[in-house]
């Protein structure tokens, strides 16, 4: 491919790499000319079931020989045994599908106002939610957000601290939202005292806890959820990303409180719910809902972390599961880039100083093993 050519008429709001991969499986990539490479990104934690899940394929194939669209004034078997799913697995109550992360965050605030007629959003420094006007306006950072204003009224964003949090929510907020690992900005992982607080805050005064796990959901912290392991419930749920086995499909989900708040008419999305991504979606679930599957992510997770730890250049280690993060004192745009062209490891910086993993759960050993060596390789 031309990547020139390419760059004509693609809008150049990416910073892409000189990178034409053309072939996927499992943990691996291949570019147009047949190089081989380690995928540690995932399409940012999509491709948790690896590129070309088998399962995922067969699922497609066979969902699209046989229904492809019908829209939402109608039921479809694989949209409604997926809303079961996934509430089920989270806060057994009501599912809304999306087509992305961003719509299930628009959907999550969209229900909370309307829950609580008039009422503000709060949102932590440092979260990132999305980039339609609803998302970004409770995605406090000025490079985001500066270009596009005026943003959606009715905001508030506050330090990630139990004073601030406590400070900002009464009874006229519609919600508070978070995430329990904040992704995009370095994967920071807010303390469970924080989350407790934060409940607390939004039970006493009548407020949705509203959490963004676009990212951390479905298996990347090694459980189902990221606030699984926190012992917080929020009151509303956003994920997508992995959902669909690398289809784009988010979701919604409600707790029983809120679970019938949106009246018909009140909200929708043409695509969103479609055979064949809730298809994609429900073998991914079944790869990714799986104990052995969650406990490996643990355990390599530790792996991880502590052997980065050891390496040169790096002062400090984040994560929870698979999603994990890594300073550098040295430009981490540069070990990125020489990651991805000397060594052939796909990885991302978020930031000047911060390298991310978010590999595909299917990983062994060995892929862990092997993308440590290419790290060490260029931090030497
Ligand atoms: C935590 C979080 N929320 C929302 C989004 C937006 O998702 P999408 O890009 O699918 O709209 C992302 C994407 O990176 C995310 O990480």
């Amino acid at each position: 491919m031309d990547l020139a050519v390419a760059d004509a008429h693609l809008t150049p709001n990416y910073a892409r790499f000189a990178v034409d991969f053309v072939r996927g499986e499992g943990a691996r990539l291949w570019d147009a000319d047949g190089v081989e490479y380690l995928d540690f990104l995932a399409g940012i934690s999509v491709s948790s079931v690896g590129h070309c899940h088998p399962a995922v394929i067969r699922a497609i194939r066979e969902q699209a020989a046989r229904l492809i669209h019908v829209g939402n004034l109608y039921y479809t078997e694989p949209m409604a045994r997926l809303a079961q799913r996934l509430a089920e697995c989270s806060l057994r109550g009501k599912v809304f599908f999306t087509n992305s992360g961003t719509e299930a965050v628009e959907a999550a605030l969209k229900c909370a106002r309307k829950a609580r007629p008039g009422g503000t959003m709060v949102a932590l420094h440092g979260a990132f939610h999305g980039r339609t006007y609803g998302s970004l306006s409770v995605t406090p950072q000025e490079s985001k957000q500066a270009p596009f204003a005026p943003l959606v009224g009715g905001t508030q964003t506050v330090p990630a601290t139990i004073d601030a949090i406590a400070a900002a929510i009464d009874e006229h907020t519609a919600a508070l939202i978070l995430e329990p690992i904040q992704g995009e900005t370095g994967v920071h992982v807010l303390p469970d005292e924080l989350l407790h607080a934060a409940r607390q805050c939004c039970d006493a005064t009548g407020a949705a806890l509203i959490f963004d796990e676009i990212q951390t959901g479905l298996g990347r912290t090694g459980t189902a959820w990221a606030y699984q392991q926190t012992g917080v419930i929020p009151d509303l749920l956003c994920t997508a990303k992995a959902l669909g086995g690398g289809l784009p499909i988010g979701a919604l989900i409600t707790g029983p409180r809120l679970a019938d708040t949106f009246a018909p008419g009140d909200h929708g999305s043409t695509f969103a719910g479609g055979p064949v991504v809730c298809a994609a979606a429900h073998a991914a679930l079944d790869v990714l809902l799986d104990e052995a599957l969650l406990s490996r992510v643990h355990e390599l997770g530790e792996l991880v972390r502590s052997s980065l730890e050891t390496l040169p250049h790096v002062t400090a280690v984040r994560g929870r599961g698979l999603m994990i993060a890594f300073d550098v004192d040295v430009d981490a745009t540069e070990v990125v880039r020489r990651l991805l062209f000397e060594q052939r490891l796909v990885a991302n910086a978020t930031g000047p100083a911060t390298v991310r993993l978010l590999p595909p759960l299917v990983i062994g050993e060995e892929d862990a093993r092997a993308a440590l060596d290419r790290i060490a390789a260029v931090l030497a």
